[in-house]
């Protein structure tokens, strides 16, 4: 998507650590009008397939999903992150182990907002080494959801997780797909 890589290109950083910081308009302060333009991408892209959910991770995710939520008419679900292990309640829980952080988190879904009936698009946004999105599938898969495929704004796609979900079979739309960069501030992408 033209006008995410030009923002990238504009206000996006390369940090050492192979971090790119987009703190200025994704992920701290929020150009939701931007937002607005990445769902209807993704609005545009899984037209027909009859998305009645939305599912991302905490944190970044939420501001995305909650402006894709209004483009696809439909509710937001966001996976908790929580440190307490015996929670009470009835809920769906896994493990997504962050490489990045090298930390674990244990996330939730309560069995009340995600079930069988189910047809999710997952949000996030970014893609590296794709635990994020597999902890999100793995919830999927325990609620006897659907999962139509996965909308993410900037992927990394020089690292393993896109390959790796996209030969478990999941469609995944990224909007700007990172090829390299570097510190000396090159950022390429995959057209
Ligand atoms: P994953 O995102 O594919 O699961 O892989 P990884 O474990 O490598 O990512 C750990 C965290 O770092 C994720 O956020 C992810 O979104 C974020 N991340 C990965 N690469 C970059 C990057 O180049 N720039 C920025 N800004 N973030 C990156 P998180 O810690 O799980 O959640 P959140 O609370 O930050 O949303």
């Amino acid at each position: 998507m033209r006008l995410l890589e030009e923002r990238i290109l504009k206000d996006g950083l390369v940090m050492e650590g192979d971090v790119l910081k987009v703190d200025g308009f994704l992920n701290h302060q929020m150009d939701v009008q931007l937002f607005q333009a990445m769902a209807e991408e993704w609005k545009r892209l899984f037209a027909g397939c009859e998305i009645n959910k939305i599912l991302t991770i905490e944190a970044s995710g939420i501001g995305i999903a909650c402006i894709a939520g209004l483009s696809f008419g439909c509710p937001v679900v966001f996976a908790k992150k929580t440190k307490t292990r015996n929670i009470a309640g009835d809920v769906y829980r896994t493990q997504v182990k962050s490489y990045t952080h090298n930390n674990i988190s244990e996330v939730i879904v309560s069995k009340k907002y995600l079930g069988a009936d189910d047809r999710l698009l997952l949000i996030d946004d970014f893609l590296a080494n794709g635990a994020a999105l597999s902890g999100l599938l793995d919830l999927a898969d325990m609620a006897g959801a659907r999962v139509i495929g996965a909308g993410i704004a900037i992927e990394k796609a020089y690292q393993p997780g896109g390959k790796l979900l996209r030969e478990r079979g999941l469609r995944i739309e990224s909007l700007a797909r990172i090829s390299a960069m570097d510190d000396s501030g090159r950022i390429e992408f995959i057209s």
